[in-house]
């Protein structure tokens, strides 16, 4: 078998597992990794020539599915024409730039720069330090905590895995870091309260999350982070009425909004950008994943112009400015980039997404009296069904059998498939959750 699992030196499959699967541990040492070689479309095939519909875009991120020609093309091309040029000393080159323009010409709110990295982790990494220099740039030096939510993914580099509020990110990893806040998971059947309204669980929240401000005190909070529509945490659509009270809340505390749109930006939602999906006016929007459709990678940090213009009255002052990196703005990633967005625009990928993402959850939705089904949610073309308790890592290892690919999130089960997906695959994605519930229905868990 010529693949990397091979390694002596990982000694079992099972422990390449373990490396790469950290929150799905014990799923992985009981069936080992499947191998997967080559892809088309929403369709992946592993080494045994086994056939899987990608129902999880790999990680939310291949959002025009494999095998896509244009954008092989394009990351020849432009490795022929200049593979690689750094964005410093004042230098520049021509796929960087357009693709700034263009996503300036795109964003949800106004902004004035772009900041590009090569990871989702990173960029939140830039919006953390990018909030401190802006405080510290307007003198608000002691402007340094930040608020993210439980059950939040904003990565995995030290600063993203803080603001993350999930434990296996931390436990053991001395995170989070101090100053790194973490509130209420904005979702109402998982945390409303008995017999609470889903706007008096809203207003609920909202009052917490104005006293953690009055005890740490507005004056030492630089920034909330928000995943407009929370993915990893267990796809949590927040209440309309929470981000708006939020927005009103941050702005008398005069704390920065950060939108991480990793997952949500460029069609996710039904629209082109989850902030507009979801209302949100951010300070600073993180995008990665989809930007490319992760044929190559990049992200973005999009600046606003409030924190834009402090940066630039303080730029004489420091000199160089300290958050370059050697791939931010890779010409290859860039070209790559540059012609995903132009592709979205072309299939009006945020009109297909509103035509086949209601089928998606509604044939989901038609499963809600499925004896093991708790509850199915989601937006778009992202989309949960919860179930019963310690039914999810069984489900995820059947799906696969019937060749449907999803990923089991405690006990819920995510579908987030290439955005491409046509109204027949969606139906056969449908077709092969149904057989699995089926199966499990009749599978004994060891308890
Ligand atoms: C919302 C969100 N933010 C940030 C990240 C981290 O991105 P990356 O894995 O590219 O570092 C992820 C990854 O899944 C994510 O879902």
């Amino acid at each position: 078998m010529n693949s990397i699992y091979d390694i002596d030196s990982l000694q079992t499959r099972d422990a390449k597992a373990v490396i790469h699967g950290l929150t799905d541990l014990s799923l992985h040492a009981k069936r080992g990794a499947s191998v997967i070689q080559s892809g088309k479309g929403v369709w992946v095939r592993d080494i045994e020539g086994r056939e899987y519909l990608e129902a999880m875009s790999g990680l939310w991120c291949i959002a025009l599915g494999y095998g896509n020609e244009r954008l092989a093309n394009v990351a020849h091309k432009q490795m022929l024409e200049l593979a690689y040029y750094p964005l410093t000393n004042h230098k520049s080159h021509p796929p960087v730039i357009a693709l700034a323009e263009k996503l300036l010409s795109m964003a949800p709110a106004p902004m004035s720069r772009i900041w590009f990295a090569s990871t989702g982790s990173e960029a939140n990494d830039c919006a953390a330090r990018l909030s401190w220099y802006f405080w510290n740039a307007v003198g608000q030096p002691e402007k340094k905590k930040f608020i993210s939510h439980k059950l939040a993914y904003h990565g995995n580099t030290i600063a993203a895995a803080s603001l993350s509020g999930v434990s296996y990110a931390h436990n053991k990893f001395n995170l989070p870091l101090p100053g790194f806040m973490h509130v209420t998971t904005p979702h109402f059947t998982r945390n409303g309260m008995e017999g609470e309204t889903e706007e008096a669980f809203s207003d609920r929240l909202i009052a917490d999350i104005e006293r953690l401000i009055h005890e740490e005190g507005a004056h030492t909070i630089a920034a909330f982070f928000v995943e407009p529509v929370m993915a990893a945490g267990g796809i949590v659509v927040p209440p309309a009425r929470y981000y708006e009270q939020l927005q009103l809340l941050l702005k008398k505390h005069d704390i920065l909004l950060v939108c991480d749109e990793v997952v949500t930006a460029f069609g996710r939602t039904g629209e082109m950008f989850g902030s507009t999906t979801m209302k949100l006016q951010p300070d600073l929007l993180i995008c990665a994943k989809a930007i490319s459709s992760a044929y190559i990678p990049i992200s973005a940090l999009m600046i606003g112009p409030r924190v834009y213009e402090a940066i630039e009255r303080q730029s004489g002052e420091l000199g160089m400015f300290g958050l370059t990196m050697t791939y931010s703005g890779h010409p290859v990633a860039s070209a790559v980039a540059l012609e995903t967005l132009k592709i979205y625009e072309e299939l009006n990928i945020v009109e297909h997404v509103r035509q086949v993402g209601p089928s998606l959850l509604n044939g989901l939705k038609q499963l809600q009296g499925h004896p093991l089904v708790k509850e199915i949610r989601g937006i778009g073309l992202l989309a949960g069904a919860e179930l019963l308790p310690k039914y999810g890592p069984e489900c995820a290892r059947i799906a696969e059998s019937e060749g449907l690919i999803v990923r089991a999130i405690g006990d819920t089960i995510a579908f987030c498939p290439p955005l491409i997906i046509s109204e027949a695959e969606v139906q056969e994605l449908l077709l092969r959750f149904r057989k699995t519930l089926d199966r499990l229905n009749s599978f004994e868990l060891d308890s």
